[in-house]
């Protein structure tokens, strides 16, 4: 079902809501490691602004608790990098959700940054009435958020039903368009690679997407299960014990669909010095922690990636900000880069990995979405974009 998006509305003079996903990575200092969530929102904003319209955005960052502000989480740093990339000021407003004064003082042309709306009680519930009172700050509410499509919160979903105009920004759409296009009729064989240190929300995903591709790599945690699911050693790596029977019957409903690594690069503690050592799983030891995948898995996988006729790349499947750990990872991101497949990448530390690899031109489309990306593709209904399509039936 088609969803109205912002191109399609007069905003002149309006009150418009963004709603954006600017969750990006920051390292322990808190300075942003990838920001192109960041940038890619630059357009709806500035779209937006230069038709006329006053725009406020918001977006999450990271799991605060909820009810509470806390620096840690705040978008300070968040404000700043978008200030720069518009060239404009972009001040940045707590205790949003009741107006105030903020709210009177914005003016057409101008734009303000909302804090984290997870610090607000009811956000990641849906909470309905939190949604209203949002609704009550615009006369258009903008879903520009795709890498939080998945999930039904007061500003990705409550919010859409009681805003007087409900849209996509352009982000949304031509994320959906992209990967719309790019998964109806895949050039076959299909090869996933589901991975990263995240590891619950994919496992559960797994299973359907294991149908619908032909070749299933896993990494990283989601690995791990399966490692031991498959009776093989992971020493104290992270894993998840109470999923290892579900990745057991992945394994016998789909035989040979989802190749085990043979080898790992391990280190006794987690830290950017450990030292690495190189084992076959049979080695490990139990004070051992996977941190890579090892020359001969690479070797394995390579061949199946160079000949897929369609990838699609979420998550890395070692601690790639280590340089000793990043081998596996660049070098199945050299190999993604370097098939004639059509390759689609998506998820926070996925781009970090691109970019720091400097892949991202060999890359076919690039999404902002981690889970919400993986959801698509399991062809699941998003919320966010489910919301938007049953406003667009009841709008003009
Ligand atoms: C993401 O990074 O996957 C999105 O921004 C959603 O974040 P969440 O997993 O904390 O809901
Ligand atoms: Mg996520």
């Amino acid at each position: 079902m088609p969803v109205l998006r912002l191109s399609d509305i007069d905003v002149r003079g309006k009150r418009v809501f963004i709603r954006a996903d600017l969750n990006v990575p920051q390292d322990e200092a808190r300075h942003i490691t990838d920001d192109t969530r960041i940038r890619a929102s630059v357009p709806g904003i500035r779209d937006a602004l230069e038709r006329g319209a006053a725009v406020m955005v918001t977006s999450h960052l990271g799991r605060p608790k909820e009810g509470e502000f806390s620096e840690a989480d705040s978008l300070t740093p968040i404000a700043q990098r978008l200030s720069d990339l518009l060239g404009k000021p972009v001040s940045l407003v707590r205790d949003w959700v009741d107006g105030g004064q903020w709210h009177r003082d914005l003016r057409p042309g101008q734009v303000v940054l909302l804090e984290n709306c997870r610090f607000n009680k009811g956000e990641k519930k849906d909470d309905e009435a939190l949604g209203a009172r949002m609704a009550k700050l615009c006369d258009v509410y903008c879903n520009d958020a795709f890498g939080t499509a998945h999930r039904a919160e007061a500003t990705t979903h409550a919010i859409a039903k009681y805003a007087p105009i409900a849209c996509a920004g352009p982000l949304m759409a031509a994320e959906i368009d992209a990967l719309t296009r790019a998964l109806a009729q895949p050039r076959r064989p299909l090869v996933a690679i589901v991975a990263g240190s995240k590891v619950s929300t994919k496992l559960t995903i797994l299973k359907t997407l294991a149908q619908r591709v032909d070749l299933l790599i896993v990494g990283g945690g989601i690995a791990n299960t399966f490692i031991l699911a498959a009776h093989g050693r992971i020493g104290k790596s992270l894993a998840e014990h109470e999923l290892v029977g579900e990745a057991k019957a992945i394994l016998e409903e789909f035989p040979g669909k989802v190749p085990i690594p043979v080898d790992a690069v391990c280190a006794k503690e987690f830290s950017a010095g450990a030292k690495a050592t190189l084992k076959t799983l049979e080695d490990i030891e139990p004070d051992d922690m996977i941190l890579d995948i090892g020359p001969q898995s690479i070797a394995l996988l390579k061949p199946a990636i160079a000949n897929a006729g369609t990838i699609v790349w979420n998550g890395p499947v070692g601690v790639f900000e280590f340089d000793a750990f990043a081998q596996g990872t660049r070098a199945l991101g050299e190999a993604i880069a370097a098939s004639h497949a059509f390759s689609i990448a998506g998820g926070g530390d996925t781009l970090a990995a691109i970019a720091k690899f400097g892949l991202a031109d060999r890359i076919g489309y690039i999404s902002t979405g981690g889970g919400a990306f993986l959801e698509f593709l399991e062809g699941k209904t998003l919320p966010a974009i489910d919301i938007l399509e049953q406003r667009a039936g009841t709008q003009v």
